[in-house]
């Protein structure tokens, strides 16, 4: 336990336990926390100063405790059908996962994942003194037994990632719709990444209609570009946000919030004009990995898993001493790079040359 720690009379629970912690440094090229590169246009930026401009003469009263404006916008974003009451949102798509597992959790209950996976999603179930199950995938990272692990272990809330971070691999709908039948508890699909998906891959929204248990889960972090206003979802059975209700601490998610993340859904076609270009560069990086003789994932999302490396911690270290920034994270012996510009993919590609060359 850390000596400051001793002095405070802390959960011995999380005496031990590691903070969240990508780090936060300051590189010419930072590919390591999956944002889109591309910041917002002068356009948007004015528009979000006007959007908080207009609030700003309300911010002595408390936001929209259900942000049932925001719902309807995410909502309509969503499609498929979907209304307001199908949504709930929260700073954040970690804060979703938090209030699912306050309310679906909690002590004597269990949620499995399948590693690798998410590292927020074990470390928020340890917070919310849910039991963890750690699960496993295939060798090249897929779910096909994920249904006989979820009979085997029967959890009271099971998380699928897909895509899935960090191996980048998405999951067929029918390994999802397995799990489902397999359960008798919440299976909570991630689509963290959905966007980005490659043609073809349907997203988990499609299974909803009939499935009152299964939430999909999703964030304008990652795609969206806007990972500093801090605006996760979900969408499911209404149901489920009315649970929710229950745990979110009231008014969790602020005017200023809402505010920005509409002005964000109202520019919808704008912020996900990169995505297209992101997709191509992401799988343009495969294929120069490959070529370079290392191994890939394929990847739906914005970031691709290569290796593998003896020591991979030191190709990490050596690609910051030319300040570019990965993340060390997967199984032993892989790297994890989000795709950034062009400029910020030749500034990785020269930079991981050299460090191979050497
Ligand atoms: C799979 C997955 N889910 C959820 C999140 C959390 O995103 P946020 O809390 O920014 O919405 C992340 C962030 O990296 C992620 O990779």
């Amino acid at each position: 336990m850390p000596e400051p720690l001793k002095k405070l009379p802390i959960r011995d629970d999380l005496k031990d336990l590691h903070p969240y912690g990508a780090p936060q440094l300051e590189v010419d090229v930072q590919l390591n926390t999956n944002e889109n590169p591309y910041g917002p246009s002068e356009a948007l930026q004015a528009a979000v100063a006007v959007a908080v401009r207009n609030v700003a003469g309300t911010l002595n009263r408390y936001p929209d405790r259900d942000a049932v404006e925001l719902r309807q916008d995410l909502a309509a974003y969503l499609g498929h059908g979907l209304t307001e009451a199908n949504t709930w949102a929260a700073n954040g798509s970690n804060e979703v996962i938090q209030q699912l597992l306050q309310a679906f959790g909690g002590p004597g209950r269990t949620a499995l994942g399948f590693e690798p996976s998410y590292s927020m999603h074990p470390l928020i179930a340890q917070v919310t003194c849910t039991e963890w199950i750690a699960g496993r995938r295939d060798e090249d990272y897929g779910l096909s037994a994920a249904a006989e692990q979820v009979q085997r272990h029967h959890p009271d809330v099971t998380f699928i990632t897909s895509p899935n971070n960090p191996t980048g691999t998405s999951v067929p709908l029918d390994l999802i719709a397995d799990a489902y039948d397999a359960t008798t508890g919440m299976l909570v699909v991630d689509e963290a990444y959905a966007e980005f998906r490659r043609d073809g891959t349907p997203s988990a929204l499609t299974l909803l209609p009939g499935r009152e248990r299964l939430v999909v889960c999703r964030t304008m972090s990652k795609a969206f570009a806007a990972a500093g206003t801090r605006l996760g979802y979900l969408a499911a059975d209404p149901a489920v946000p009315d649970a929710l209700l229950r745990v979110r601490l009231p008014y969790h998610l602020s005017t200023v919030t809402q505010a920005v993340a509409r002005t964000a859904l109202a520019h919808t076609s704008e912020l996900l004009s990169s995505v297209e270009a992101l997709r191509s560069e992401r799988d343009a990086l495969v294929t120069w990995l490959r070529g370079r003789g290392l191994v890939a994932a394929d990847s739906d999302a914005n970031f691709v898993l290569f290796g593998t490396f003896e020591d991979r911690h030191k190709v990490w270290q050596a690609l910051l001493d030319r300040s570019v920034l990965i993340r060390e994270t997967g199984p032993a012996g892989w790297l994890r790079v989000t795709v950034g510009t062009p400029q910020e993919m030749s500034a990785f590609r020269d930079a991981l040359t050299e460090v191979l060359g050497q």
